[in-house]
């Protein structure tokens, strides 16, 4: 745990069980009691799991396919709940004028959320455990789209991201040791999961999983827009399948973050070169993990998943 430091995150806490930064204390009580609406569309995962590519296939079903209002930046149409109780910036708000510049949504994330008009699409890292109250207590009707990953590409996923996004400088071996200890931001991972996926049955969650996404987008599609109460021709769903593909989030500057890497780099905060939609494939790990810690990896899923009933 001490191992991992990033630009933005030190000082780690466990809060329910899940490891969250010290900072994230300052906000927990705000979240707990955010006021939850019957409209309200959530997506929720762990990190690295394909949340921004469920949050623009969820945004565009529910906004009927309005392709010129997804040219907005995703962060703003799609808020991040937990973006300010994440990242301290402590001082580089001083030293870097565009981090004072930056918008309301990351400097107040949990006050954005809240004042936005209905309908509010969220997106949140956190556990079953720690969401609002009222959507815990599932006393509104809001609705909840879930997206799960296999963990050892999940692994792998935020390992480039910490180096990437976050400025980590230590070895995969290492990132993936935190990983099966539990030990990382929004840990651990099987708690995430399975407390959603025990859910799974409630009319309010929607569970879906990377791997059917890419196996067949459109299925997806099609039961995503059950879910949401939306009607969507065979031509919609193609054309919302191309919108989609890993080569058009590539090149989508609304979804690929490209304003938070510029940012980073102009400023030397990190070096790393890369881009947020990396490589999106299933199984890469076959080709990235030592036989040992796949077969660590295997009897750490076993361990967790194995009467789960969830299949990676
Ligand atoms: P990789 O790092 O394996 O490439 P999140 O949004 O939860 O941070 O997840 C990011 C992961 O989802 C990245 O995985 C990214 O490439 C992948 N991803 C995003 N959009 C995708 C798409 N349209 N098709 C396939 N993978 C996608």
């Amino acid at each position: 745990k001490e191992k991992f430091t990033t630009c933005f995150r030190t000082g780690y806490v466990r809060i329910k069980g899940c490891v969250l930064p010290e900072h994230y204390l300052k906000f927990k009580d705000q979240i707990r009691d955010l006021q939850i609406r019957d409209e309200d569309i959530w997506v929720c995962s762990f990190p690295k799991t394909g949340t921004t590519w469920t949050q623009e296939m969820v945004w565009c079903i529910s906004n009927d396919l309005d392709f010129e209002g997804a040219k907005v930046n995703l962060p703003r149409r799609f808020p991040f709940l937990d973006h300010t109780p994440l990242f301290d910036y402590g001082d580089l708000l001083e030293k870097i004028p565009d981090m004072r510049n930056l918008p309301e949504y990351v400097h107040d994330s949990v006050g954005f959320i809240d004042r936005l008009p209905s309908v509010r699409h969220i997106k949140t890292h956190l556990p079953f455990q720690l969401l609002p109250q009222q959507l815990q207590d599932q006393t509104t009707k809001a609705k909840i789209v879930y997206v799960a990953r296999n963990p050892k590409d999940t692994c792998l996923s935020y390992f480039h991201h910490c180096v990437l996004m976050e400025g980590y400088t230590g070895e995969f071996e290492d990132f993936a040791e935190l990983f099966l200890n539990n030990s990382l931001c929004f840990a651990p991972y099987p708690n995430n999961v399975l407390g959603y996926w025990e859910r799974r049955n409630d009319p309010n969650i929607l569970f879906l999983r990377f791997e059917d996404m890419k196996k067949d987008l459109a299925s997806v599609i099609r039961k995503t827009a059950k879910f949401l109460n939306k009607d969507l021709s065979d031509e919609q769903v193609s054309r919302l399948c191309e919108h989609l593909s890993f080569e058009s989030m590539k090149n989508n500057k609304a979804v690929n973050y490209e304003d938070v890497i510029e940012i980073n780099k102009k400023y030397k905060l990190i070096e790393a070169d890369g881009s947020f939609m990396r490589s999106g494939k299933v199984g890469e790990w076959k080709a990235k993990m030592s036989p040992q810690l796949i077969d660590r990896f295997d009897k750490w899923t076993d361990k967790y998943f194995a009467n789960s009933g969830l299949i990676f």
